[in-house]
């Protein structure tokens, strides 16, 4: 059997790990969501959920997935063998797959605007062609179609190239650029008259804004945003060293994620208010307000505010990429290890029944969107379903299996590289694995089902 790659360095895990947690979530989703569940207060539930439930989880994940050193499905057969546990790595599956579906729409999305930027179409259009653009684009019929088919046969070409060459080189140079962009439009964003209201509804929180749905939606987004429970942690931890510190490299993930995520709050919000836009509008809401910034900065510096349009465009489309890949990697790892399906063909279909699904979610903004199931449009139910309940129950599976079927000598092992660091932290961890974190996903079902 050929051997397994392995990720170069630590600065490549990481660099990897959080490739795939930061993106789209932390961009387009977490200021979205937060604008739905009133600022400040969810930002509090939502480090809350991230630090005592996904953190823990993400390390359930790294353990499975080093320790047996296989894919999501495969991990469980390995580790537990003659049980069914593995059967829950079905789930790891289809999940990765069902959230690409729609994630890549919102990636061609990002797509069409760098095109936008390109041909200077928000620097030089008067400002309520820009604003009401995003209505047109996404309630028409072929072009998000053609975007989001972009989108995919990027992803699809990438993940062809293997883990080290496609997935490690693309998120090294992909994240800082990223990081430096934000910073940029956060400056430029709290110059913007009436900005001060938006640091207001980031900083001050008024609790009463939080309903019964609020709980999951934090614990939603944490999980979607350090994708957590698909299996796709597990995965790139299989392809970690023995060597590396699996805790440093957690929370050096989780901490670059969650910063980019107020980042985005902060680049965000401010022209929101700025603009006078709802900030509980829903998944159009960075993109109606990004190109309100670049149009506003135009007025007064018009090549810089190009320039940042489009590097800004290209940064987000890399740190959706980064994280799409990663969602493919899971099936394709699944096809390749399981089924000895080739990786070219197991990348293609699932590429191809991906892009299938994503249609329909395109198509719910316009034509389909009549079409309801619970009274959601087909893309926000399978947004629903998958960061809700999904990817928690995943979770609760991973968590459990590492707190009560694991030795506790395999867990100790990988979170303290056999006993050398870590020995502290490890016993927290250890409790939150076995306890807190499926006791926070248990409750938070409950009340989902039972308010
Ligand atoms: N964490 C990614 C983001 O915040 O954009 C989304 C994601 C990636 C979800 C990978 C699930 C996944 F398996």
């Amino acid at each position: 059997m050929k051997a397994r790659e392995n990720f170069g360095s630590r600065a490549a895990v990481i660099m990897a790990m959080a490739g795939s947690a930061i993106g789209l979530g932390n961009i387009w989703r977490f200021p979205y969501i937060l604008g739905e569940y009133g600022g400040a207060a969810f930002i509090l539930l939502y480090i809350v959920a991230s630090l005592l439930v996904a953190v823990p989880i993400f390390f359930a994940e790294s353990i499975i997935g080093r320790r047996s050193r296989s894919n999501a499905y495969g991990a469980l057969r390995k580790l537990a063998p003659g049980t069914r546990w593995h059967w829950a790595g079905i789930l790891t599956i289809v999940s990765p797959l069902l959230i690409l579906s729609y994630y890549s729409v919102v990636g061609g999305w990002s797509v069409q605007y760098l095109f936008k930027s390109l041909s200077f179409d928000f620097t030089s259009a008067p400002a309520e062609a820009v604003s009401g653009y995003f209505g047109t684009f996404i309630s028409s019929t072929w072009q998000p179609i053609l975007s989001h088919t972009a989108f995919m046969a990027m992803v699809a070409g990438i993940v062809l190239g293997g883990v080290k060459k496609g997935i490690e080189k693309f998120s090294n140079i992909a994240m800082p650029v990223l990081f430096v962009l934000i910073v940029a439009i956060i400056v430029y964003s709290l110059t913007l008259p009436g900005s001060a209201k938006g640091v207001a509804y980031l900083l001050k929180p008024d609790f009463s804004k939080l309903n019964a749905d609020a709980g999951a939606a934090a614990l939603g987004q944490a999980f979607f945003s350090l994708s957590l429970g698909v299996g796709t942690i597990l995965t790139y931890a299989s392809y970690v060293k023995k060597e590396e510190n699996l805790i440093v490299s957690g929370l050096g993930t989780a901490v670059s994620d969650l910063l980019f995520a107020v980042m985005a709050g902060f680049a965000i919000m401010p022209a929101v208010f700025s603009a006078g836009i709802e900030p509980g509008t829903g998944p159009g809401l960075v993109f109606e307000t990004l190109p309100f910034i670049f149009n506003r900065m135009a007025g007064s510096l018009p090549i810089v505010s190009a320039i940042i349009s489009i590097a800004f465009f290209v940064a987000i489309l890399a740190a959706a990429l980064t994280s799409a890949i990663s969602m493919l990697e899971v099936g394709v790892a699944f096809l390749t290890e399981e089924k000895g399906m080739k990786r070219v063909p197991a990348t293609l279909l699932l590429a191809f029944f991906t892009w299938l699904i994503g249609i329909l979610c395109s198509l719910s903004f316009g034509p389909m969107s009549g079409v309801r199931i619970l009274g959601d449009t087909f893309f926000d139910f399978l947004d629903h379903l998958c960061s809700n309940w999904l990817m928690p129950l995943g979770g609760l599976v991973f968590t459990l299996f590492v707190g009560w079927k694991l030795p506790k000598a395999d867990v100790r092992d990988e979170l303290t590289n056999g006993g050398t660091c870590n020995r502290v932290l490890y016993r927290v961890f250890y409790y939150l694995i076995r306890f807190v974190a499926p006791v926070g996903i248990v409750v938070v079902f409950l009340t989902n089902l039972l308010l």
